[in-house]
């Protein structure tokens, strides 16, 4: 029997691509979405025509809804609803963070996350089941210098995850995530290039995938870790 439909926002490279890669293999359905149209082609290849990637600004509402109903119609309910798109600043104080910048980073992180947020958690809460699992950070439960909008952003996911997760039918979680740390271009950023100190992507998703088809109803509002 084929396993439920996934959903992940960012799944054109990181930890989204390698989710998208894991629970493909699992035998789960995938419908993701990012910007880089080739990266999305080159994966929707990959995988095959049974599974659905799609050109979607996270910033846009309108172009979320479209996703979310033409995936709703496609494959009905998604078990798990994966908020993994997100962009970090380039480390500066807050007095040295542009305006624009900081917008951005809430845009994505925070106002992309309720938007999916948004265009599913009817389905679910209709259904009685599903789980929304909404990417955190250590920084969004500790802080440190220089990334304080992004901090601000995680820390922003954990409340709006424990506040959404009061409102949701019984049978829903919201969760919100920390993956760990993990060898990406978001970590580059951050790190440089003792980035490479940590797991890369495929690696960290092989505990990842698990982990999260573990999330249930008895989760609600919970703050988990990928360890
Ligand atoms: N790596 C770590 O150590 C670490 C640690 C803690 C938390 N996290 C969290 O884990 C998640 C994944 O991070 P990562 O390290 O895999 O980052 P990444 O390599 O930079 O990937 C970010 C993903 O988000 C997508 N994205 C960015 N802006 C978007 C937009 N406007 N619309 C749609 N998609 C957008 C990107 O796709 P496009 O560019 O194609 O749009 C890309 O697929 C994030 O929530 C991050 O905060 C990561």
């Amino acid at each position: 029997m084929e396993e439920p439909c996934v959903v992940i926002s960012g799944c054109t490279r990181g930890l989204g691509l390698a989710m998208a890669c894991g629970f493909a293999a699992r035998g789960h359905r995938v419908a993701g979405f990012g910007r880089n149209e080739s990266a999305l082609a080159e994966l929707q290849a990959s995988l095959g025509p049974e599974h659905h990637f799609e050109a979607v600004d996270i910033c846009d509402d309108a172009a979320v809804k479209r996703f979310a109903e033409s995936v709703l119609d496609r494959f009905g309910t998604p078990a798990f609803v994966i908020s993994n798109a997100a962009v970090i600043n380039t480390p500066a104080p807050i007095w040295d963070v542009p305006d624009e910048a900081m917008a951005h980073i809430l845009a994505v992180n925070v106002k992309g996350t309720v938007s999916v947020m948004r265009h599913f958690l009817p389905a679910l809460n209709a259904a009685g089941h599903g789980v929304v699992v909404n990417f955190s950070s250590g920084w969004g439960r500790s802080t440190s210098p220089e990334v304080a909008p992004y901090c601000a952003s995680k820390w922003a996911i954990e409340g709006l995850s424990k506040a959404v997760a009061q409102e949701v039918a019984a049978g829903v979680a919201v969760v919100a995530l920390n993956p760990g740390i993990i060898d990406t271009e978001m970590l580059r950023e951050a790190f440089g290039e003792s980035a490479s100190a940590y797991d890369d992507a495929d690696t960290w998703a092989k505990r990842a995938v698990p982990r999260i088809l573990r999330l249930g109803p008895a989760d609600n509002g919970a703050s988990a870790s990928v360890d």
